[in-house]
C-alpha cells in the first residue's frame, strides 16, 4: 500500500538518520519544508520534499493535506499503563489535604495498586490496559514504554509483563517493556527491605530475562522507596542478565539516584522534579536522557522538572506521560507538551523535540522512530487546518490532530 500526502503545509521534524537526539541549544530546532509532500509505502516513510519536487506517483491513496501540518507520532517512553482498577478516591484525599507521600504510608498509593493488581486475572489486565492504548493512539502516540511494578511478587511482575507482552503482539504501534520489580516496598517486606532487594535480584530478574520479557529495568530511586546502594544494587544484577537501566530519580528529594543511574549508564532517568546542580553536573558526563513528566507535576502539584535549566546547560531533554492512576491517571502527551510550553518555559520546538525524537531515544527507538526520516516507521501526526505548529501546545485543550497513522495505517 502506497499513500501520497501532498500540499501537506508544513512538514515537521526532518531529520538525517545519525540524529538520534537533540541537545541544549539544538532543541530550539525544529527541521521542516513549508508546502511539502510524503510518500508512505506500507509502514514506512519512502520519501518527501517540496511539492514542487514532486513528480507523477502512482499512490493507492492521495490525501490532499492543504492546511494541515505533519509530524512524527509522539513517543512516550514512560508510562505504567498495565494497572488494576483506578485511585480516584486517593485523587478525593489530597483535595481535602493529604498528600501523595501521606497516602503512600498509610498503604495506599502504589501498594493499594499492587493489591488490585495481584488480585487481577492476565485477561482482565489486558482488556483494561487495551483501553488506555487504544485512547493514547488516538490521540496520537506511536511507540511507548510501559513498566511492569504493580505486582511485586515474581508471580505478579511475570503477569504484568506478559500483559505487555500480549499488548505489543496485539496494536500496531511499537512497545518496549521494563521490568520496575522495586517500585515501592511491600508490606511483607517492611522491616526489612533488603530481603525484598535480595529477592528482585535473586529470583524476579533471572526469570524476566530468562522468559525475555524485558528489555530494561526501573528502580524507584527515592527516600521510603529505594536507597541509592539498592538502587546501584539492582541495575547492577539487571546489568548482569542484558536489562538496561531506565529508572526513577529526584521525584521528591535528591538522594544519589542521578548518580547511580549515570554510572550505570542508564538510558534515561525520569521525574527529576527536584534537580541540585551537582545532579545537572553529573548528567552532562553521560549519554543518559534526562526525561521530564510536567502532566505527573500538574496533578500532584509538585514542583515542575526544572527544563530551562537542563536545556540552557547544554543537556537534551525528553517528556513523557508517565500515565499511571497514582501521579498521573493521563496518557495525553498533547497535553504534556501544552504543560511543558506553558509551565515549562520550553519553547515549541523544544517541546516537540522532547515529545519525539528524544523520547525516542528514551526507548531505544531513535533509529526507527521519532522523525520524518526516509526508513523510519510511518508514524504520523496529521493536525486539523492550525495556523502553525505552535497551536498544538497554545490551544491546550483543544484536540487539534485530524488523524492518527501507525505503522502506515489510520487509526
Ligand atoms: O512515576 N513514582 C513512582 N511511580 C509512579 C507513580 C506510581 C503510583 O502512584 O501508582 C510515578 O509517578
Ligand atoms: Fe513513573
Amino acid at each position: 500500500m502506497k499513500t501520497l500526502f501532498f500540499n501537506i503545509k508544513e512538514l515537521l521534524q526532518i531529520r538525517d538518520k545519525s540524529i538520534l537526539k537533540v541537545s541544549g541549544a539544538e532543541m530550539k530546532v525544529l527541521p521542516s519544508i513549508k508546502n511539502a509532500f510524503l510518500i508512505i509505502d506500507n509502514d514506512r516513510i519512502a520519501d518527501y520534499g517540496s511539492m514542487d519536487k514532486l513528480n507523477h506517483y502512482n499512490a493507492d491513496r492521495v490525501i490532499d493535506a492543504r492546511g494541515q501540518i505533519i509530524l512524527p507520532a509522539w513517543c512516550d517512553s514512560h508510562t505504567h499503563i498495565v494497572y488494576a482498577g483506578n485511585r480516584e478516591e486517593e485523587f478525593v484525599d489530597r483535595i481535602n489535604g493529604l498528600s501523595y507521600e501521606e497516602i503512600a504510608s498509610k498503604g495506599g498509593g502504589i501498594l493499594n495498586s499492587a493489591k488490585k493488581l495481584q488480585e487481577s486475572s492476565e485477561q482482565e489486565l489486558f482488556e483494561q490496559a487495551s483501553k488506555r492504548l487504544e485512547e493514547i493512539m488516538k490521540l496520537g502516540t506511536g511507540a511507548v514504554e510501559i513498566k511492569s511494578g504493580y505486582g511485586m511478587t515474581p508471580e505478579s511482575e511475570i503477569k504484568m509483563l506478559k500483559v505487555i507482552r500480549t499488548l505489543a503482539n496485539s496494536y500496531p504501534l511499537s512497545i518496549k517493556a521494563t521490568f520496575l520489580g522495586a517500585h515501592a516496598i511491600p508490606l511483607k517486606f517492611k522491616d526489612n527491605p533488603d530481603a525484598y532487594v535480595d529477592q528482585i535480584c535473586r529470583n524476579m530478574i533471572p526469570k524476566v530475562a530468562e522468559q525475555n520479557l524485558a528489555s530494561y529495568i526501573d528502580v524507584f530511586c527515592e527516600k521510603g522507596y529505594f536507597t541509592a546502594e539498592q538502587t546501584d544494587k539492582i541495575l547492577k544484577t539487571g546489568k548482569e542478565y542484558k536489562l538496561i537501566p531506565k529508572i526513577h530519580v529526584n521525584q521528591f528529594n535528591s538522594i544519589g539516584g542521578v548518580q547511580v543511574g549515570v554510572a550505570n549508564e542508564a538510558l534515561s532517568v525520569a521525574h527529576l522534579e527536584i534537580m541540585t546542580p551537582e545532579d545537572i553536573e553529573s548528567l552532562k558526563e553521560s549519554e543518559t536522557m534526562p526525561v521530564a513528566l510536567p502532566s505527573c507535576s500538574y496533578f500532584l502539584s509538585i514542583p515542575y522538572t526544572p527544563a530551562r535549566k537542563i536545556i540552557d546547560e547544554g543537556l537534551p531533554l525528553a517528556l513523557a506521560t508517565d500515565f499511571n492512576p497514582g501521579s498521573t491517571p493521563s496518557g495525553n502527551m498533547n497535553f504534556v507538551v501544552a504543560t511543558a510550553c506553558i509551565k515549562m518555559n520550553m519553547n515549541p520546538e523544544e517541546a516537540i523535540n522532547a515529545a519525539t525524537i528524544n523520547g525516542a531515544y528514551a526507548m531505544g527507538l531513535s533509529r526507527s522512530h521519532g522523525s520524518i526520516t526516509i526508513g523510519k516507521m510511518a508514524n504520523l501526526i496529521i493536525t486539523k487546518d492550525i495556523p502553525s505548529y505552535h497551536f498544538i501546545a497554545y490551544a491546550f485543550g483543544s484536540n487539534v490532530l485530524d488523524k492518527v497513522m501507525i505503522s502506515g495505517e489510520f487509526i
